[in-house]
């Protein structure tokens, strides 16, 4: 693909910048926002940075009939010396052309769309927020926008990419969460859609979510769609299970999705020499290690919340009390790690900033 520029229409009117106490996850949105068009036969074009605002589309476009969409979530970041990283966005773009491949959507070209998202993170760089644990919060999303009702790939598309200054995902922060196994509604099965990210997954996930949450729960455990046994993600998070000094995740079964706070904590876990195995876990293995008092730690993974630690378990009428309810060695030790390395405030080995 040839190399495209990025026109640039400044905002006439920014808005003011929110207060640190006002950041929550995901309501606030900066001045522009980047856009990239699809149509056949000429592929993505007009790739335009233009002053946030909302979208024209046709009633009839397809992405609101059938869901075909896919999304990204990735971060910017503070540093002390002023400078403004991201960290491993090249993941994220890889992941998006996997989704796009599931959902019918054409390949995006992953160096133009990370160079055209750098721009506008610099345009934005006043919006990066600077307390800590605050981060601008970038999501770039496709949409089918064919006007058409039949049931069949679009030929035409929109990537957009938003920004928003973000505090913590969920108000707890690091500190433990209660989660509820959930064995009525599964979130995906293998040949279906869960490896890719993509509204659908999301929103079938809505109606655990609501009822956990009526129970005082934050967020629930999906096991996996077929047998209801093994388990495969926590919330909208990667899972894993420190079980007699073995951390252990399940492993990429087709269901689960590859995060890449998922693959960043294996590989810093292999660094610091921990034993780490990507493996299938049932729940029943995982009562037992409670049973037994090997169950030590147990902690999700997201770019959202980096690493939230998993206080209470509560599985067929048994509550599982976790590290009594206490962060973990492990979970601390990750967390401070991986944001160090995000906020440029620890050495990064792995080459993961840019
Ligand atoms: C994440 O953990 O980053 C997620 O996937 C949550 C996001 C959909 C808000």
């Amino acid at each position: 693909m040839e190399e495209w520029t990025v026109e640039v229409e400044h905002c006439k009117s920014p808005k003011e910048k929110p207060k640190t106490e006002e950041l929550e996850f995901g309501r606030i949105f900066t001045d522009h926002m980047l856009v990239i068009d699809y149509t056949e036969p000429v592929g993505w074009h007009d790739a335009r940075i233009i002053p946030y605002q909302p979208l024209t589309i046709d009633p009839s476009a397809m992405v609101f009939h059938y869901g075909q969409s896919v999304f990204e979530g990735l971060k910017a970041y503070y540093t002390p010396d002023g400078d403004i990283q991201l960290f491993r966005p090249e993941k994220n773009l890889e992941r998006m052309n996997r989704s796009n491949d599931r959902l019918c959507i054409p390949q995006i070209d992953e160096s133009h769309v990370l160079k055209a998202i750098k721009q506008l993170v610099h345009m934005e760089k006043d919006w990066v927020p600077t307390a800590e644990g605050t981060s601008l919060y970038i999501r770039p999303f496709i949409i089918s926008t064919e006007p058409f009702i039949g049931v069949a790939p679009a030929h035409h598309y929109k990537l957009i990419v938003i920004l928003s200054p973000v505090g913590a995902y969920y108000k707890e922060g690091i500190n433990p969460v209660k989660i509820a196994v959930e064995n009525t509604f599964v979130r995906a099965v293998k040949g279906g859609t869960g490896e890719a990210k993509t509204g659908g997954n999301y929103a079938s996930s809505l109606k655990a979510q609501e009822l956990c949450a009526k129970q005082g729960f934050t967020q629930v455990l999906w096991l996996d769609g077929v047998e209801k046994k093994y388990i495969e993600e926590v919330g909208s998070m990667n899972v894993f299970f420190k079980i007699d000094g073995e951390i252990v995740t399940p492993s990429l079964n087709g269901s689960i999705l590859e995060g890449v706070t998922r693959n960043s904590v294996i590989q810093l876990l292999k660094h610091w020499q921990l034993p780490v195995t990507e493996k299938r876990i049932s729940m029943e293995e995982l009562y037992q290690a409670h049973m037994d008092g090997t169950l030590e730690e147990a902690f999700g993974t997201g770019t959202a919340a980096v690493i939230s630690p998993i206080g209470q378990l509560s599985w067929e009428g048994k509550d599982l009390h976790i590290n009594n309810g206490k962060t973990g060695k492990v979970a601390k030790a990750l967390y401070e790690t991986l944001t160090g390395i995000q906020y440029g405030k620890e050495k990064d080995p792995f080459n993961w900033i840019e």
